[in-house]
């Protein structure tokens, strides 16, 4: 499943197999749809706009692909393995295709956009494939099957942010949601399939996003995740004027505005782009998490040209600084990728001093995937020796876990102010909720409190990923 540690589901393509659940329909003509996604949480979001697109129709979700009349997966792409998965589940629809040859069965996301009509033939069992700017059209693609052909939509566009559609909140805690604030990706990262997979950078327009904002308090949601691929890029300007724009962190402060018991965070910032005027907000606001997630992909200047991410070592480390001066209590959390193409031993050296001095809360860790057609792949080897990856991998996630544990045992004794989720997945005896900081937390249950409301709560022991406590009173 996706892990939900970091308040971006993002970067964690092993989030799997969710099945996604709509509780009710508006015209219930009686065809299920059932819809599995994996990748980023910009994926699990786009889900919910597609069972809204397609909850218009008529169509009601069953948690059940057995049962279903359209079965959807919507695919990651990000490195191999993510795709390996996305086949072999594939595989497991097929038998239920066989019983049921009725069953349409349909390839959404970054896989749909980057095989295209390959996917046809690649996977017989496929009837339809639809990337991430197409599902305005999946109605129109479905009756296309229904008729006994084929259907394939994979336009990019340079337009589509979904504005004015209402996701359907799927799987939901009636708590804490995601709101797509920006598509696409205009960084060309050499390592990177997005930009390939979402197309181009647009941002969607402040007033709808506010309105969401607003509208999931009102229905006692408590927390909302800003989700972008750099999300410190958004940038929307007026149609009718040009004078009238907004800033990612004018975005933010609106969406804080919206009541201080509405909780913010956002995912991901890019180094290059992440401003001080957005700390600042970030500092103003009790509401604003105190966390950021900012990639270093590699702590070498070398690796990080070759990768094209646009800042190096110091830059990078300059940031660090500048957060802990304006947010000193801030959570960091990362990306690293070991193992890029002519990496070097020293180099990758370099990965484990950023760690040594950043002092990770969270990270994220993979080896290199070569993607086909990327930059990197175009011009350079993918020389570094597999078990050479996988070492330099495993040093990585060990001084992590050493990071993770120390940033834990930092917070006890300590009283957090817990957004109370629901019960502990353990023990129904348990609450769980997130510190301001994103660590997870557990306490025990009283009847004073719900899910949904906040409580301060003094940390007593701490694992590497979970803060221990009990009601402070
Ligand atoms: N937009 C986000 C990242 C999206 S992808 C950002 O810029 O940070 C999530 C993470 O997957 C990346 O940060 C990177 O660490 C990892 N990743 C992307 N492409 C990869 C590849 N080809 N091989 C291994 N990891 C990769
Ligand atoms: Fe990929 Fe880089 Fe864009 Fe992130 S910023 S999605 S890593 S190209
Ligand atoms: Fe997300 Fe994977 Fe696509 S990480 S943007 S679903 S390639």
């Amino acid at each position: 499943m996706l892990e939900l540690n970091i308040p971006s589901k993002e970067h964690d393509e092993s989030r799997q197999g969710e099945a996604l659940v709509l509780d009710s329909s508006k015209n219930n003509d009686g065809r299920k749809l059932y819809v599995e996604s994996y990748g980023c949480a910009m994926n699990f979001s786009d889900s919910e706009i597609v069972a809204s697109i397609l909850s218009e129709e008529g169509f009601i979700t069953t948690p059940d692909f057995n049962e279903a009349d359209v079965v959807f997966i919507n695919t990651c792409s990000i490195r191999e393995n993510a795709e390996t998965r996305v086949r072999n589940r594939l595989k497991e629809f097929s038998a239920s295709k066989a019983k049921r040859p009725d069953m349409i069965v349909g390839v959404l996301g970054c896989m749909a956009e980057r095989l295209k009509s390959k996917f046809l033939e690649e996977e017989k069992l496929v009837d339809l494939v639809v990337g991430p700017d197409a599902y305005r059209d999946l109605p129109n693609l479905i009756n296309k099957v229904d008729d006994g052909s084929k259907a394939v939509n994979v336009l990019l566009s340079r337009e589509e942010t979904y504005a004015d559609i209402s996701p359907v909140r799927l799987n939901s805690n009636g708590i804490t949601a995601f709101i797509s604030i920006m598509r696409g990706c205009d960084n060309m990262c050499s390592f990177c399939v997005v930009p390939f997979t979402r197309g181009r950078e647009r941002s969607r327009d402040p007033f709808s996003i506010v309105k969401e904002a607003q509208d999931l308090f009102d229905a006692g949601y408590r927390e909302v995740t800003l989700l972008g691929q750099n999300v410190d890029s958004y940038k929307w300007k007026s149609a009718d004027s040009e004078e009238i724009s907004v800033n990612f962190a004018q975005l933010l402060e609106k969406v804080a505005l919206v009541s201080p018991d509405l909780r913010v965070r956002f995912s991901t910032s890019h180094p290059k782009d992440i401003t001080d005027e957005v700390l600042y907000a970030m500092a103003k606001y009790e509401n604003i998490c105190k966390y950021i997630h900012l990639p270093v992909q590699s702590g070498n200047t070398r690796i990080l040209e070759v990768m094209n991410r646009t800042y190096d070592r110091e830059w990078y480390m300059e940031k660090i600084n500048s957060i802990r001066r304006i947010i000193p209590e801030c959570a960091i959390s990362t990306d690293i990728i070991t193992g890029f193409c002519s990496e070097t031993e020293e180099e990758h050296q370099d990965t484990l001093s950023m760690q040594e001095f950043v002092k990770y809360e969270f990270a994220y860790m993979f080896s290199y995937s070569e993607r086909p057609g990327t930059p990197a792949a175009k011009k350079f080897k993918d020389d570094v020796p597999e078990d050479v990856k996988k070492r330099r991998l495993e040093e990585v996630i060990a001084l992590q876990q050493i990071h993770g544990n120390y940033r834990t045992q930092q917070r006890v004794g300590k009283v957090e102010k817990v957004l109370i989720e629901g019960f502990s997945k353990k023990s129904k005896a348990d609450y769980c909720g997130r510190s301001d900081q994103n660590f997870m937390v557990v306490f025990p249950v009283s009847d004073e409190y719900k899910p949904g409301q906040y409580v301060n709560v003094l940390i007593e022991r701490a694992t590497s990923a979970t803060l221990i406590g009990k009601i402070a009173q």
